[in-house]
């Protein structure tokens, strides 16, 4: 090669479709992820909450947001209600005023696990699925070490343990999973304050990635972390600008409302 110089290729910044793609479809539904496996998205992110007959659903909120569903009168939390009465939320009729660019698919429900993971078929990316459990509660809907042995069971039922990355603020969820489910890679989600991602991860049964909320995710805490045989995926980032800051602090991946528009801005690069 002489004196030529190869340029180094910079690391690819993994895509994850936050809560599918909330800027442009009702957030967590089928049309939410199946509008970001077209755009190329390499993670679906999603919530889970369980019914009260011990079914795994996709929801952010743990009981009705009644700026996201419509509902019958009643009853409006998910743990308190059967998959049959959940089923009868309207998801896909409201918009949301925080996306003017996200579009009504009317006939949307809450979609379950299972039928999210069944989506596996349609092309090669993976799922960011978290668990959600308030770590600063002590009584809970549903006791971790039940919610672990679900999303376990579900991810294995569909062979899915190389595809999915697990992740929760309630690092108790995580511990118990770790334990059942040793194999599937665990994500640390952190809201702040300031604090070593080594540390981090340590707290929450030594994740494999920690998920900080963006600005958090400072050049020399990445680096460090990288040091330590971590991957940083920071959330949830919206604007080109913020996309650039990551990017030149080195994170692995980026969580957005709208895969479409990063995953161009990527290639224009
Ligand atoms: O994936 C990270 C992000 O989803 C955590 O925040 O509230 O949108 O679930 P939230
Ligand atoms: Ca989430």
């Amino acid at each position: 090669l002489g004196t030529l110089m190869l340029a180094e290729a910079a690391p690819k910044i993994l895509v994850h479709g936050h809560r599918g793609a909330r800027a442009m479809r009702p957030e967590n539904t089928i049309a939410a992820f199946e509008y970001a496996i077209k755009a190329g998205a390499d993670f679906l992110e999603l919530d889970l909450a369980v019914t009260k007959d011990g079914v795994l659903v996709v929801s952010h909120d743990p009981q009705l947001n009644p700026k996201i569903c419509k509902a019958p009168e009643g009853e409006t939390a998910i743990h308190k209600l059967t998959l049959a009465q959940v089923r009868q939320w309207d998801c896909g009729t409201l918009k949301n005023p925080e996306f003017a660019t996200q579009q009504p698919v009317p006939g949307e429900k809450i979609p379950t696990f299972d039928e999210v993971l069944a989506l596996s078929s349609q092309g090669k990316f993976s799922y960011n699925v978290e668990m959600k459990s308030d770590p600063k509660k002590t009584e809970l809907s549903v006791e971790p070490a039940e919610f672990a042995k679900l999303v376990a069971a579900a991810i294995h039922k569909h062979k899915l343990e190389n595809r999915v990355v697990v992740q929760s603020f309630d690092f108790r969820t995580l511990v118990e999973l770790r334990k059942i489910a040793p194999k599937i890679r665990i994500s640390a989600l952190y809201f702040g304050p300031a604090k070593s991602f080594v540390e981090i991860s340590k707290e929450a049964a030594n994740a494999e990635i920690v998920a900080p909320y963006l600005s958090l995710a400072k050049p020399e805490a990445v680096r460090e972390a990288h040091a330590a045989g971590l991957q940083v995926v920071p959330w949830t980032a919206n604007k080109p600008e913020i996309w650039d800051t990551l990017i030149a602090a080195g994170v692995d991946a980026i969580i957005t409302d709208d895969p479409a528009a990063l995953i161009e801005h990527l290639q224009a690069k």
